[in-house]
């Protein structure tokens, strides 16, 4: 068995070809695996005065968009995008000093959904949650203070625009003001993710991010100028997410497809790895906090899903992944 140095990181620029253990079954049916079929997520401008709309057919048909005009200064993004790539560019040693443990909600490793998948993903992660200084404290004892400023100040552009995001999707399922105060509120459910896929040897038979579905009520993604992003559609298959220069892509996790009784769709998504670029992307997760109870509104025909809280749902998801949206729908007669 490998040891955990040996997964993460990717150590293995030496090998020319794949690792068994990273070695995954070819999909069946899918040999085009990156070229989709000509269609593609909405781009949509959020100074386009029916940005709001647009936004909604988005998220019925596809669970995902592209945001131009946002309103975040590419700085803010650019130099975000930077600390990624000084973290992942660290020696292992350093790296594995913000482990994040089995149990642990922050630091440096392996992608959370790892443990339902056979093979290993060509990825490292770092996630964070809250304040980034003390993980940062621990790999840059002596000079954690740029990492940690800049994350933040990305954490606070983020939220603003999933606030503003939220407004309008909310206002589009006709949700009212008293279901909305959580909306402001701190302790709302909040992360960050930085993701890197290095080039790998023999792409084809690699994956950089298994297929799933984000738990978020919505997540924004940057993505670094190297493809890799697809999003399964129905009837056109996995369809390349191409990155555009000051554009966010924007995804409907699980507890909007549970709060608008599945009017909108959380889109599955997965990341292909390249043997010519590496791949650097950084999320961030933003939802309701954890004792919010998820009802569907929009009740003029039956709700699908039985009420429970933000905390009890990502519990379930955590133990089920895939699953776990069937297993809260309400089956009906
Ligand atoms: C994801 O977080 O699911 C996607 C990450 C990426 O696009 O690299
Ligand atoms: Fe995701």
């Amino acid at each position: 068995p490998l040891h955990l140095h040996q997964i993460i990181p990717l150590d293995f620029s030496s090998l020319g070809t794949l690792p068994d253990s990273h070695a995954w079954p070819k999909d069946d049916g899918d040999d085009d695996r990156d070229h989709g079929s000509g269609s593609c997520i909405p781009i949509i401008d959020l100074m386009d005065p029916n940005a709001m709309e647009l936004i909604g057919l988005a998220c019925e048909k596809w669970g995902a968009f592209q945001l131009k005009n946002h309103g975040i200064p590419l700085s803010v993004i650019e130099e975000v995008e930077e600390e990624a790539k000084r973290f992942f560019a660290l020696p292992a040693d350093r790296k594995l000093k913000a482990l994040r443990s089995t149990a642990g909600a922050t630091g440096y490793g392996r992608a959370r959904i790892s443990p339902f998948f056979p093979k290993h993903m060509w990825h490292e992660g770092f996630t964070i949650m809250g304040s980034p200084c003390d993980d940062a404290k621990k790999i840059w004892p002596n000079d954690h203070a740029r990492f940690c400023n800049k994350v933040e100040n990305y954490q606070k552009q983020m939220k603003m625009l999933a606030e503003k995001l939220t407004e309008m999707i909310l206002r589009l399922l006709g949700i009212g003001e008293e279901e909305k105060g959580w909306i402001g509120s701190s302790n709302l459910c909040e992360a960050v993710q930085l993701n890197f896929y290095p080039c790998c040897p023999e792409p084809n038979r690699a994956m950089g991010l298994a297929p799933h579905t984000d738990t978020s009520l919505l997540t924004i993604l940057h993505q670094s100028q190297t493809n890799g992003l697809q999003i399964f559609k129905e009837g056109a298959g996995w369809v390349p997410v191409h990155p555009h220069p000051n554009t966010l892509v924007v995804h409907t996790g699980d507890i909007l497809h549970i709060l608008s009784n599945s009017r909108f769709r959380c889109a599955l998504h997965r990341v292909m790895v390249n043997s010519a670029r590496q791949r650097y992307s950084v999320a961030y997760f933003y939802g309701p906090p954890l004792d919010y109870v998820l009802s569907p509104f929009l009740l003029s025909s039956f709700p699908r899903f039985r009420s429970l809280s933000v905390k009890e749902y990502v519990g379930i998801k955590a133990k089920n992944l895939g699953e776990a949206l069937s297993l809260i729908t309400i089956i009906q007669n």
